[in-house]
Order: C-alpha cells, then structure tokens, then sequence
C-alpha cells in the first residue's frame, strides 16, 4: 500500500531532478544572446555536415542559427568539368541545415578563386568569347541555384570582385565580360530562385575606394531594377586592422544604400600581421618567428584580441538595425584556415571558440546577460 501511494511522489521528484539538470546543464548559446540582434552564424568544412565531427556538431547545433559552406559549393568542388556536377558535400551541408532549422547560406556562385579550371576557357586553353561566357554563367547559376531553391535562405553570387583601390579585379569574368558580369550573375540567379537573397561578398571592406565602387555597383543595380539584397562584409580580421571607423563607416554607407548588411567571414588573427585583408592567393614561406605562440596566447595578447573582438561585437550590436547576420569563418580556432593563411602552420586563435570548445571571454557579457 506504502509503496504505490508513494509511486507518484517519487516519479514526480525524479522528473522535477531531471528538468532541473537540464535547465543547470544547458549552456546559454550565441544564438539566443543574439536573437533580437542578427543571425548568428559559422562556415562548416565537410567534416562537420558529413556526420565525422560529433563535438563540432553539438557546439554548431547549440550556438548558430546560419551556417554558411567553407568550400564545398565553390566551382572548383561542386562544377569541377562542363556539365559534371558533384553534388554529395552539398547536399549533406544542405540537409546538416535544414534538418536543424537554419538560414543555409551558399557560398560562392562566381569566385576567381577556387574557379573550376575549365570554366574561363577553351579547349585550346585561350579565354572565351563573351558569348561563351555568359552561357556557362547562367548554366552554373541555374543547375546550382535550382537544385537548393527553396533551402537557401542566400547567395553570395559574386565573391571578390573589386580590389582595396576601388578598381575592378581582374578575374576571368571581368577581362571577357568586363563590369557587365556582375549585373548578368544577378539577374540569373535572381531568375533561378526568386526567393533567395542575393549579395556582394568581400574583403578588405573598410577600404574608402572599395566602399565607393561597391556603392556605385548597387546603385547601378537598383537603377536597372536588378535586385540585391545585401553586402557581405568578410570581416577577416589582425591585431593592426581593419580601421575601425572606416568599417563602421562602410556599415553605415551600405546600410543608407537600402540593403542589408552581413559580417559574413568574421575571424581575427591574434599573430603578427604577414598581410592585410584576405587574397588566397597572397602567401608567404613559413617562418618561426611569426609563429610566436604555438603553445597557447600569452594573456596579454589573449586580453588585447578580446578586448578588440569586444569593440567590434558592439560595432555590430550598435548597427543591428542594417545588420542581418553575423558569420564567424569557421568554429573553434583548430578549425580556422587562418591556421594554414598567409602561412602554412601557423598556430591561429582567431575565432569564437577556443580549440577546448569554450566561448571567447568577450562573449561573456552577452552570453550571460
Ligand atoms: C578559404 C577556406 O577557408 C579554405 O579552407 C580554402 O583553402 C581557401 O578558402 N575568402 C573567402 C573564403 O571568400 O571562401 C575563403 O575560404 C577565405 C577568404
């Protein structure tokens, strides 16, 4: 008799003891500290979205509502031959997404870098023409685009297109369709997924001159009725740059420009500084000397990059009315390409998260606010 009157009790305490843990053992996430701000987000190697990194997989599903590819759309991994398309990596990132209920970002429709090496030329190796060109853009954008319509919540379409002195780069697009290629990618992809945002992406966006052409691009757009829906600010980062009033300046000039505005690669290198901004392609020999502190940051250091992530966070939070996301180029710092740019083997503490998995005391305030 005892025992059964007491079963409910008991049961009952045991759910109360369970929930309670739950509730003490949930860690507050970045995604909920930044809910009334932005999205907050994180680009994901394969490793992670083919299911054989589990501990990148809790901290992902707890913190970030975006994720954005590292490598997998780009024309080299998912259009490497005319006509083959290799689809396995991004359908797997696609479904890590939509199965957690995130804003999936694709990365990147047209990109000099990491280019397929078919794609700019003939079968004698010469560029095409025009014409050429501008089928195998609209080919790419299209079979791409169609293939996730409806699960990507954006696009960066054209990645890198101007350089810090406000002039065209001069990729494969510009020199056989000149500035005309970047109004062409948009109203493709703009007619390949009416429902996806479409945006700029680039490094280096403090620069003044770079912040005028990319004015002038989204003016020229808007006037031609061809949409854009946001700049994508990279936001790779050192101890010596970006200028801060002159990023927040381009915040605020892009913003006035009517569309939305994304810190899309966020990361800051607590190193020595081997090159500003983001060129692939820039990369020196591997040096000791700049490799200062493979066995962890001296807590001075350590203070002066949080201190610096801190200002910038509240950048950000000051601008949430034009801010829409926020992005950090990959999770913890084990995984950041800074490991491996502008230097092969360096070791790199440029992210959100340490190689332990825990936040980055900068996060503290808004984690626990
Ligand atoms: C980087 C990836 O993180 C690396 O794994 C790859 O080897 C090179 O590209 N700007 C961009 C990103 O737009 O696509 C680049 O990603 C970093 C600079």
């Amino acid at each position: 008799m005892k025992t059964i009157a007491l079963l409910p009790a008991l049961l009952l305490l045991g759910a109360c003891s369970t929930a309670q843990k739950e509730t003490a053992t949930t860690p507050p996430s970045l995604k909920d500290a930044f809910a009334d701000s932005f999205l907050i987000g994180a680009a994901l190697n394969t490793d992670c979205t083919n299911g054989l990194d589990p501990a990148t997989d809790s901290l992902v599903s707890l913190h970030f509502n975006s994720i954005v590819a590292e490598n997998c759309m780009k024309s080299e991994k998912i259009n490497p031959s005319e006509g083959v398309y290799e689809w396995d990596d991004a359908d797997n990132f696609v479904n890590y997404g939509t199965e957690r209920g995130m804003k999936i970002i694709g990365h990147t429709l047209l990109w000099h870098s990491q280019l397929a090496p078919w794609f700019p030329l003939d079968s004698a190796g010469n560029n095409v023409t025009p014409d050429v060109m501008k089928q195998r853009i609209a080919n790419h954008i299209s079979t791409v685009m169609t293939r996730y319509k409806g699960k990507i919540h954006g696009w960066d379409v054209v990645n890198e297109a101007i350089l810090e002195d406000g002039s065209y780069r001069k990729s494969p697009f510009y020199e056989i369709l000149g500035e005309e290629f970047i109004p062409f990618a948009f109203s493709c992809a703009a007619a390949a997924d009416p429902d996806a945002e479409l945006y700029l992406n680039d490094y280096s966006m403090a620069s003044p001159a770079k912040r005028e052409t990319y004015l002038k691009i989204i003016a020229d757009l808007k006037a031609r009725g061809i949409r854009i829906d946001g700049i994508g600010m990279q936001g790779h980062m050192g101890m010596d740059y970006p200028d801060f009033a002159e990023f927040e300046k381009s915040i605020e000039e892009y913003g006035k420009a009517g569309v939305g505005v994304m810190i899309t690669e966020w990361d800051m290198s607590a190193l020595p500084t081997v090159n500003q901004g983001a060129n692939v392609a820039d990369t020196t020999a591997f040096n000791k000397l700049l490799n200062p502190y493979p066995d962890g940051l001296p807590e001075d250091i350590d203070r002066e990059w949080n201190e610096r992530m801190g200002r910038m966070m509240d950048m950000f939070m000051r601008h949430a009315d034009v801010i829409t996301r926020v992005t950090a180029w990959g999770t913890d710092d084990s995984k950041s390409w800074k490991n491996d740019w502008p230097m092969k083997g360096r070791t790199e503490y440029p992210l959100l998260f340490s190689r332990s998995l825990t936040p980055k005391p900068f996060l503290n305030k808004y984690l626990n606010k």
